[in-house]
């Protein structure tokens, strides 16, 4: 299996080790060649890792099928797939998919969280291989593939995304195209009701995660996980599902302060959790 991956930030380098891990050919392309090429060297780094903890059995050889490339027209073409990670920014996200559809690939995706895939095939002269798969970070830990299906995705693109899926071990749930899909609708929507809570003082960010991953057997709870995708990811996307479905996305003063204050969760050390010291340790207020 061959990928084009266009963005060689977290998400890239997660989805370029799990292809290049499961015996994929991986051509990574970024701004330019030197961001690519370090982009690659930390996938050469996260795939020594997985080989150390016994995850695969080789990282020089998952290593040797990925290289860097300084622009999308210097890949391969007909690539299995092309998947563009790139930032959250429509305008952008269009060019790069224009782009990457020259190539041919047999399904070109988009690994957006929150954008319309209907809204970002426009202009495309091949919208029927385009689909949204949204992959989890990080990518070689979480086996899903949230599959975006747009208007014009074809039964035969989708029957290759299965083959996608297969080959990296993973599972798929298929959403038709929704702001949010499924999992950023639920998963920042019950986020919100939990900063709500913390703001109108019904219990502490410790006790409100406690209860729901013992009582729901949630993983972690609402406002841990809030602090582990980026308190402003978060926002930005509550923003935007506020303009689609109004009052109930309206992010709360409390996330906005927050952010405004550079609290933004585990990547600046503090969120509703002090993460100073590398792991959550509850505070009083957040
Ligand atoms: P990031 O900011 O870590 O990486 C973006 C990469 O795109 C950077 O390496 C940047 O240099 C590159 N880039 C920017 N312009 C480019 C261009 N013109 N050509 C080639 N490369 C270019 O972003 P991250 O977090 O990897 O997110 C990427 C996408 O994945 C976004 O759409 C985001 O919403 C989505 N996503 C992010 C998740 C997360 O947990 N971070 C989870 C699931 C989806």
């Amino acid at each position: 299996m061959r990928v084009v991956v266009i963005g060689g930030g977290t998400m890239g380098i997660g989805i370029g080790h799990r292809f290049a891990a499961h015996g994929g050919f991986v051509e990574l392309v970024d701004v330019d060649l030197a961001t690519a090429e370090a982009a690659v060297a930390k996938i050469g780094a996260t795939l020594d890792s997985a080989e150390t903890r016994g995850k695969i059995a080789s990282a020089a050889d998952a290593k040797d099928r990925i290289v860097a490339i300084g622009s999308i027209d210097e890949a391969t073409h007909h690539p299995d797939a092309a998947i563009e990670a790139v930032i959250e920014n429509v305008d952008l996200k269009r060019t790069i998919l224009q782009s990457a559809e020259r190539l041919e690939p047999t399904v070109l995706g988009s690994n957006t969280s929150s954008l319309s895939i209907d809204s970002l095939a426009e202009g495309l002269q091949q919208p029927t291989r385009f689909v949204g798969l949204h992959f989890f970070n990080p990518v070689w830990a979480i086996p899903l593939i949230e599959v975006i299906k747009g208007e014009a995705t074809s039964s035969d693109t989708l029957a290759s995304v299965t083959e996608i899926v297969e080959f990296l071990d993973m599972e798929q749930a298929v959403i038709n195209d929704a702001p949010g899909f499924a999992t950023s609708r639920l998963g920042v929507l019950v986020g919100l009701e939990a900063i709500r809570m913390v703001e109108q003082g019904v219990a502490s960010p410790a006790d409100i995660d406690r209860a729901m991953s013992l009582g729901y057997r949630h993983p972690m709870g609402p406002l841990m996980l809030g602090d582990l995708v980026g308190l402003d990811v978060r926002l930005g996307i509550a923003k935007h599902l506020a303009t689609v479905y109004g009052e109930r996305f309206e992010p709360p003063e409390l996330l906005k302060t927050m952010v405004a204050e550079g609290k933004l969760g585990k990547k600046s050390g503090m969120g509703f959790y002090d993460w100073s010291s590398g792991s959550a340790v509850p505070i009083e207020e957040p």
